[in-house]
């Protein structure tokens, strides 16, 4: 009897359904925070993960601790005379503010259509596609304190927006629920079209048109989450400095690259691991996406062991062959927690 019980598995929640890799795994309590009231009464414990629609967040393992999810709804918008002023509760749907928005004739967020998520998440790693980063449009993020129980604020210059980064992404700021995210939509609005796939738009383009062309590409593109699980882009594009950009392009001459205004330069990963092989390399049930090779996928039948030999595999082989390593975009979940590395 006792031998029974020690082996009864201590985590109860599974966490499959709640993050879009789809990953066996599980937590051992799971709150979903709808009301900002349910707030003062969380308090923190080490082992807390905030969750939003676990579009960027892998479980590789059974987390043995608590996850939170966020589901605070609400939109409200006040205009001044230059700009439209949005507040948006985290747990909203990402995809779906920037059709709303649209529809009510407030722009800035075309390029950001169809990215898998929730508001509250859109600080966190400055989501970013076609030229546009969110952090541009934001004005403030609101959050949770779950250590000193208060509400926080932070302005836009606070936030530290980078790529694919802000403050709110390290782990020193784990204990903060963001409740809130606060833009400014300038009114006098122009179409963002400097990228190859949307270059051929015309400047008059409208932003519903601009909103539907960049729905297309990723479709094309992109595996749709809820048909084949994955997480988007599963690393960053590498920075590199100047000279070791240029090194590398002169061995690669259709590396594509693109250049940063601090003087370094950004290089695709995709092409890397295109170039290097493994586009539509699989390893158990992990696979590298066909048609996108920065997109790894769950075939179905993915484990956590999977995920990470596949992309340790693709770390190693890159690096060999280009002297670069690829670093997670993704958010790693193990055991205790935030995954350093791989
Ligand atoms: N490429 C290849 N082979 C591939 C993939 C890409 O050769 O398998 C080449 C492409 O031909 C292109 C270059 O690499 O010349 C860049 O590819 P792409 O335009 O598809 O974009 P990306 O750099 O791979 C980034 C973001 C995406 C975002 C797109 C468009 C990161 C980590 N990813 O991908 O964001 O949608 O640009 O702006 O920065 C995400 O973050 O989850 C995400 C999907």
């Amino acid at each position: 009897m006792t031998e029974d019980l020690q082996i009864q598995p201590k985590s109860q929640f599974e966490l499959s359904s709640r993050h879009s890799f789809a990953l066996p795994a599980a937590c051992e309590q799971l709150i979903e925070v709808s009301a900002m009231v349910q707030l003062p009464l969380l308090g923190w414990t080490a082992n807390t993960l905030i969750l939003g629609e676990g579009t960027n967040t892998l479980f590789i393992e059974n987390f043995q601790g608590r996850v939170l999810v966020n589901k605070l709804k609400g939109v409200s918008i006040t205009e001044t005379e230059q700009a439209f002023l949005v507040s948006v509760k985290a747990g909203e749907n990402w995809h779906q503010l920037v059709i709303q928005l649209n529809q009510q004739g407030i722009y800035g967020l075309e390029n950001l259509a169809l990215i898998p998520g929730s508001v509250g998440a859109a600080p966190v790693q400055n989501i970013g596609a076609y030229g546009v980063e969110v952090g541009t449009f934001i004005t403030a993020v609101e959050g949770w304190d779950l250590i000193n129980n208060k509400p926080v604020r932070w302005a836009n210059s606070e936030c530290e927006f980078g790529y694919r980064m802000s403050k709110f992404k390290r782990p020193e700021w784990r204990h903060i629920l963001i409740t809130s995210v606060h833009f400014s939509f300038p009114k006098a609005w122009q179409p963002v079209l400097s990228y190859k796939e949307l270059s051929d738009l015309p400047a008059t383009v409208s932003a519903g048109e601009l909103m539907q062309r960049v729905i297309e590409v990723r479709q094309m593109k992109l595996p749709d989450p809820t048909k084949l699980s994955n997480a988007g882009s599963f690393f960053k594009n590498p920075t590199l400095s100047k000279q070791q950009a240029d090194k590398l392009r002169q061995a690669h001459l259709h590396l594509p690259f693109y250049p940063q205004p601090n003087g370094q330069v950004k290089i695709a990963a995709g092409w890397l691991i295109e170039q290097a092989g493994l586009k539509g390399f699989q390893l158990g049930g992990a696979g590298v996406h066909t048609n996108q090779a920065l997109v790894l996928v769950n075939n179905g039948n993915a484990t956590g062991e999977d995920v990470q030999a596949l992309a340790k595999t693709i770390q190693t082989t890159v690096y060999e062959r280009y002297g670069v390593m690829l670093e997670p975009e993704v958010r790693l979940i193990k055991a205790h927690g935030l995954a350093e590395a791989l």
